[in-house]
């Protein structure tokens, strides 16, 4: 971990710029909620976690696009950020496996490794804290 002090609501506004094409020709509209907050972490790591999410959800769009929100809010001395999108939900079959590598439902060519990836990020962030 490469960690450092980073304002959150910058960061999230360079993923959006790094994903600028790829919403517009998704049609996806991405609305992030966060205070001015600073926070210690590793920003290409936790890029790559926002990425595999969001990413998950405009294939679930299926090219039909639609609205993905970011938020984040302190909570004790941690910040959660949530992300959630008016998709289809994830599919009821794999809910309780979802986390699992290749884990992978309704998809051409998925590997199932995103959410696995992103789990593992998270709590290699907790362990190091
Ligand atoms: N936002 C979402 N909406 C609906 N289904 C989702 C969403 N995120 C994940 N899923 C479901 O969970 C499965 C697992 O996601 P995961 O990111 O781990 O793998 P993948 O997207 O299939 O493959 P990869 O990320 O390796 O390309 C997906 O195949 C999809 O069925
Ligand atoms: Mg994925």
């Amino acid at each position: 971990m490469n960690k450092q002090p980073v304002n959150l609501a910058q960061l999230l506004q360079r993923f959006e710029r790094l994903n600028h094409v790829y919403f517009q020709y998704s049609q996806v509209e991405l609305i992030t909620k966060t205070a001015d907050l600073v926070v210690c972490l590793d920003q290409n790591k936790f890029l790559r976690v926002v990425q595999n999410l969001v990413t998950n959800a405009v294939e679930a769009f299926d090219a039909g696009g639609g609205r993905i929100e970011i938020t984040a809010e302190p909570l004790s001395e941690w910040v959660q950020v949530k992300i959630s999108d008016n998709g289809p939900g994830i599919p009821e079959e794999i809910r309780d496996r979802f986390f699992e590598a290749f884990v992978t439902q309704e998809k051409q060519g998925g590997t199932g490794l995103g959410t696995a990836i992103a789990k593992s990020i998270g709590y290699s962030e907790i362990d190091a804290a």
